[in-house]
């Protein structure tokens, strides 16, 4: 992952690079570091941890320098200690660089031969003993800079300073991306546009096989073979100023109150209220009558949004779905329908896995869909149909508000797939419209249950597992209860579609073992009380998640139970999330972990 800064300025930059590290700092914070070039001396800064540690280095120790490139790190090779953080150098030679070297090794035996002495165990350090090398042949800067990024195979967005020109820095970009911004006078790099924001809205995005010479007046972009390209410039729409927590004391939990209103608004894109229609904008519109089949692919909490939207599209619409995990779609070589769709759904928009997917699904000829957070993102500029969900910024590693709206759009989508296909009259489409109109509603409601959640969270604190349960759409939840309790409070978590547990998992079941059981009253809901059964019968201390129906049903002493509102079935994944996240937000605080920035994550991860 890692988030990279360059600047080529006309006033001391390295303030102006950790500002703008600080809006990166969301794509990995194992260390940072800075880099400046003055009077022809390259010199930086790096530290261990978080930004705030990098901040403290230049407090004791200033860099001057009117040109400079910066990193923020989520360690793929080489342990989070400061000698494996960037910027890496050679000589006179600085990199900085996001993504996978996939041919370091042999890079760097063949350095290594030429009597370059490593000093890192990371991949980047081969890009600069490479340039170093170049110059050492006898090749300029931009010259010995291309010809290292031709020998690079991987994933890389990259910056390279050099000892010899203090109007220079070199850009690459193969996979994660990068953005160039356009000053007066200055120049600016990037791994995103709301980065550069305080200083510019110009952007242009490199693509993949694109390199870029940037100066502080000027910036011109190469294809590999060396052929000028024109890419175009645009007005970024990213805000400048700093999402705050408010009166909160976690983005996670201020991200979680926000959910009634974002949902409110991204149901609102999608959903005509006042006509009750659902009503897809131009600019997004597909023929669901046309599809034979629809392909969703994402990772982690996204994936688990789509596992619900195949139980809607299939249900609503008849509309057959594969999903698939992003990182195992690519290598399936998947037979693709000429009449299908494929559906990418993604918070940042940048997810390396996805990203492959979808260039798989290019390749086969797919109409190209997504749901995505981030508008500017690699994802939404590469889809055809683009369904945004308006979340706003997600700072939150742990994803909260972003999931619930891609569950919004995704039982738009599926009630107007339903519609088109001839599976929903306009009566019925009445009803899910209006019921869909009450998600906002609901969950605001289930905020005010925030102090019973967080006294259950006494009963997963500190457990070494737990289990969670759930079927239908609410299986896919049990595996984001699991997945929020293990990001946030590293506790051992599995879900379960409850009706699995006796084919294996009940064995695991016994006194210290807590369930959370996910069971609105449902037609359903009879056949999860029996699963629950057998675990109470073991022993097993079970949190059940039902309505009021539920909890006089369950019929079961010595549970504990969360009692939601009664509510119409297409909105209870959405509004029974706000409990598993407020469970595992309340288990972590009592266990004290970092909850907006749990160990070894980051929010974007743009790696394989
Ligand atoms: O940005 P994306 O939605 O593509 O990210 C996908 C996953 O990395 C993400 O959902 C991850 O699982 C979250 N940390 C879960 O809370």
């Amino acid at each position: 992952m890692c988030g990279i800064v360059g600047i080529v300025g006309t006033r001391p930059v390295a303030p102006l690079i950790v500002d703008a590290l600080k809006r990166l700092e969301y794509r990995g914070y194992d260390s940072a570091g800075v880099a400046t070039l003055e009077n022809g001396a390259l010199d930086r800064r790096r530290a261990e941890g978080k930004l705030v540690n990098l901040q403290e280095r230049l407090e004791a120790e200033p860099l001057s320098g009117q040109i400079g490139i910066g990193h923020t790190r989520w360690a793929t090779h080489g342990a989070p200690v400061e000698i494996n953080a960037h910027p890496h150098f050679s000589s006179n030679v600085a990199v900085v660089h996001n993504g996978i070297i996939e041919n370091f090794r042999e890079l760097r035996g063949e350095l290594q031969a030429d009597g370059f002495v490593f000093s890192s165990q990371t991949d980047t350090e081969v890009i600069a003993h490479l340039v170093e090398k170049g110059l050492r042949d006898g090749l300029e800067p931009v010259e010995a800079a291309h010809a290292a990024i031709k020998r690079l195979r991987g994933a890389f967005a990259l910056a390279v300073m050099f000892g010899a020109d203090d109007n220079l820095i070199v850009a690459a970009r193969n996979g994660p991306p990068l953005a160039v911004g356009h000053g007066e006078g200055e120049m600016y790099l990037g791994s995103d546009a709301v980065a550069l924001a305080p200083f510019t809205n110009r952007i242009t995005y490199l693509e993949d096989g694109d390199w870029a010479i940037v100066k502080r007046d000027s910036m011109q972009i190469f294809s590999l073979d060396g052929s000028a390209i024109e890419r175009i410039q645009q007005r970024s729409v990213g805000s400048a100023l700093m999402v705050d927590k408010g009166n909160h004391r976690h983005f996670m939990i201020k991200e979680i109150y926000e959910q009634p209103e974002v949902i409110g608004h991204t149901l609102a894109h999608y959903v005509d209220f006042n006509e009750q229609k659902v009503a897809l904008r131009q600019e997004s519109t597909v023929d669901f009558a046309k599809l034979d089949r629809l392909n969703i692919t994402a990772c982690g909490t996204a994936y688990l949004a789509g596992l619900v939207g195949k139980y809607w599209f299939e249900r609503h619409a008849r509309l057959p779905v594969d999903i698939d995990i992003a990182s195992e779609f690519r290598y399936r070589e998947m037979p693709m329908s000429a009449d299908g769709m494929s559906l990418f759904i993604s918070q940042s928009g940048e997810t390396a896995d996805t990203l492959a997917g979808l260039k798989y699904c290019e390749a086969q000829g797919q109409h190209l869909a997504a749901i995505v957070n981030v508008q500017e993102s690699t994802i939404a500029r590469s889809c055809k149909s683009v369904f945004p969900t308006l979340a706003g910024p997600e700072i939150g590693v742990a994803s909260t508000k972003a999931f619930t709206c891609q569950l919004s759009v995704l039982a738009a989508l599926a009630v107007a797939a339903g519609v088109q296909r001839g599976h929903i009259d306009s009566e019925r489409e009445r009803e899910l419209v209006e019921q869909l109109s009450e998600a906002p509603r609901y969950t605001n409601d289930v905020l005010k249950l925030e102090g019973e959640i967080a006294t259950m969270a006494h009963g997963l604190a500190n457990k070494p597992n737990v289990i969670y349960l759930g079927r239908d759409t609410n299986f896919p939840l049990a595996l984001e209860g699991a997945l929020k309790l293990k990001e946030l409070s590293y506790i051992h978590a599995e879900g379960y579609a409850a009706g699995e547990l006796k084919h294996g998992p009940i064995a695991l079941i016994d006194e210290e073992m807590p369930i959370v059981t996910i069971a609105p009253h449902d037609n359903i809901f009879e056949k999860t009380v029996s699963n629950m059964q057998e675990v109470a019968a073991r022993g097993g201390k079970i949190i059940l998640i039902t309505d009021e129906r539920g909890a006089e049903e369950a019929g079961m002493d010595d549970i504990k139970t969360i009692v939601m509102p009664k509510m119409p079935e297409i909105i209870t994944p959405i509004v029974y999330a706000l409990p598993i996240q407020m469970l595992a937000y309340h288990t972590a605080v009592q266990m004290g972990t970092d909850v907006d920035q749990p160990r070894n994550l980051a929010k974007s991860v743009t790696v394989e």
